[in-house]
C-alpha cells in the first residue's frame, strides 16, 4: 500500500464485492467431496489462506466492461481460481516449496500424492464449472490455457540448470505457465459477455502481457522480496536452480569468475552457505535486477495500451491501475 492509498486489488475488489460473494460460495461449495475426506481438508488449506484472487477478478471486471449483466461470469471466475488452485498444489510438489500464501504447503502438511491428485481433482472440478456456461467457445479457451500451463511448466523443467537459457525461452516459459491464465481468465469474461472480437483481443492482450510482468514481478521477489511480503519463502529459485530473467541477464554478462560461479550453483547444483547472497551481488553488479523490472514495466505498458480498446468503465481504470500496482510490489 502506497501514501495510505488503497491498493488497486482492493478497489476491485470493493467494486466486485457481491460477484465475488457468489465466487467464493461457488468456490467453497465445488471444492468438498462427499466421498474422501482428504479433499476438503487440503482444498480448504489453501482456499481459507486467501490468495489475492487476481485471476476471478480478472474474469469479473472484463465480464462487467463489456456489459454482462448474466449469471455465467460467476462460473468462469471459480473455473479459473480452481484451474490456478490445482496448478499451485502441482507445482508445489515440482518445486519442493515448502511456503505458500503464508502457510506450510499441502506437499509438506500432507504428502506429493495427496497434492497431486487433490489437484487433479480441482482440475476435473473446474471443467465441470465450465461447462454449465453451455458456451463452447470459453470451454475451447480455458482447455487451451490449461493445456499451455502444463506445457509451460514442463518446458521450464528442462530448461532449469542450463545456463544457455535465452530470454526468449524464460518468455516462452512464463506465457505458458502464468500469462496462459491470466489471457484465459480476461478473455473468457469478453466472451461470456459478447463483446465485439476487437475487445477479445484487447482483453487476450491485458491478460497477456500483465501475466508476463506479473510472473517477472515474482521471480524478481524470489531475490528481492521478504517471505513475510510473498507469502513464500524467498531464493526457492536460486534452490531449484532456475534460469529467471535476472539470472539469464547476469549471466550474459558474466566474467569468467562469474561464469564459473553460476556454472557451480546453477549448473553441477553445488551451493554453498553465501551463494545466494553472491548471486545477488553479481546481479546487482550487472543492474540485472533493474533490467527485468524495466522488462516489467515495458509489459505493463502494453497491458495498458489494450485497454484503450474497451469502453469506459470504472473497472476498466482500476486494470489499468492494476498494472502499475503489479509492478510496484517491487519498489
Ligand atoms: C502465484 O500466483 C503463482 C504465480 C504465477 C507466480 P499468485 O501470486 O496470484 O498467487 P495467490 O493466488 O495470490 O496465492
Ligand atoms: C508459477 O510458478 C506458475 C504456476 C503455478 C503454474 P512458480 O513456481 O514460478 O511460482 P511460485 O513462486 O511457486 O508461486
Ligand atoms: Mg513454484
Ligand atoms: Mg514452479
Amino acid at each position: 500500500m502506497n501514501d495510505g492509498e488503497s491498493k488497486p486489488q482492493d478497489r476491485l475488489a470493493d467494486w466486485l464485492a457481491e460477484d465475488m460473494i457468489a465466487v467464493n460460495a461457488l468456490i467453497r461449495e465445488r471444492m468438498a467431496s462427499e466421498h474422501a475426506p482428504r479433499i476438503p481438508e487440503v482444498t480448504a488449506h489453501l482456499v481459507e489462506a486467501g490468495g489475492k484472487r487476481l485471476r476471478p477478478m480478472l474474469t469479473l471486471a472484463a465480464a462487467r466492461i463489456c456489459g454482462y449483466t448474466g449469471p455465467f461470469h460467476v462460473h468462469l471466475a471459480a473455473t479459473v481460481e480452481f484451474i490456478h488452485t490445482a496448478t499451485l498444489l502441482h507445482d508445489d510438489v515440482v518445486d519442493e516449496s515448502t511456503r505458500r500464501r503464508g502457510r506450510p504447503t499441502a506437499n509438506l502438511l500432507w504428502d506429493n500424492k495427496s497434492s497431486v491428485l487433490v489437484g487433479d481433482y480441482l482440475f476435473s472440478r473446474s471443467f465441470q464449472l465450465m461447462v454449465e456456461t453451455g458456451s463452447l467457445r470459453v470451454l475451447d479457451i480455458l482447455a487451451n490455457a490449461s493445456a499451455t500451463i502444463a506445457e509451460g511448466e514442463v518446458l521450464q523443467l528442462t530448461a532449469a540448470q542450463d545456463l544457455a537459457t535465452t530470454e526468449a525461452i524464460y518468455l516462452q516459459v512464463v506465457r505458458g505457465k502464468t500469462a496462459a491464465l491470466f489471457s484465459a481468465a480476461t478473455e473468457v469474461g469478453g466472451v461470456i459477455a459478447g463483446a465485439p472480437e476487437a475487445q477479445v483481443r484487447a482483453l487476450f492482450t491485458y491478460g497477456d502481457a500483465l501475466g508476463v510482468a506479473f510472473q517477472i514481478v515474482d521471480d524478481l521477489l524470489d531475490y528481492g522480496g521478504t517471505a513475510e511480503a510473498i507469502g513464500k519463502n524467498t531464493g526457492d529459485d536460486f534452490r531449484e536452480r532456475k534460469l529467471t530473467l535476472p539470472v539469464i541477464k547476469a549471466v550474459a554478462q558474466a566474467s569468467e569468475k562469474e561464469r564459473a560461479f553460476w556454472q557451480r550453483t546453477i549448473e553441477k547444483g553445488v551451493q554453498n552457505e553465501g551463494d545466494l547472497a553472491e548471486a545477488m551481488a553479481i546481479m546487482a553488479r550487472h543492474g540485472a535486477m533493474e533490467a527485468a523490472r524495466s522488462d516489467a514495466l515495458a509489459w505493463a505498458k502494453i497491458a495498458r495500451d489494450a485497454l484503450g480498446e474497451l469502453p469506459d468503465h470504472p473497472l476498466r481504470a482500476m486494470l489499468d491501475d492494476l498494472a502499475g500496482y503489479v509492478i510496484s510490489r517491487i519498489n
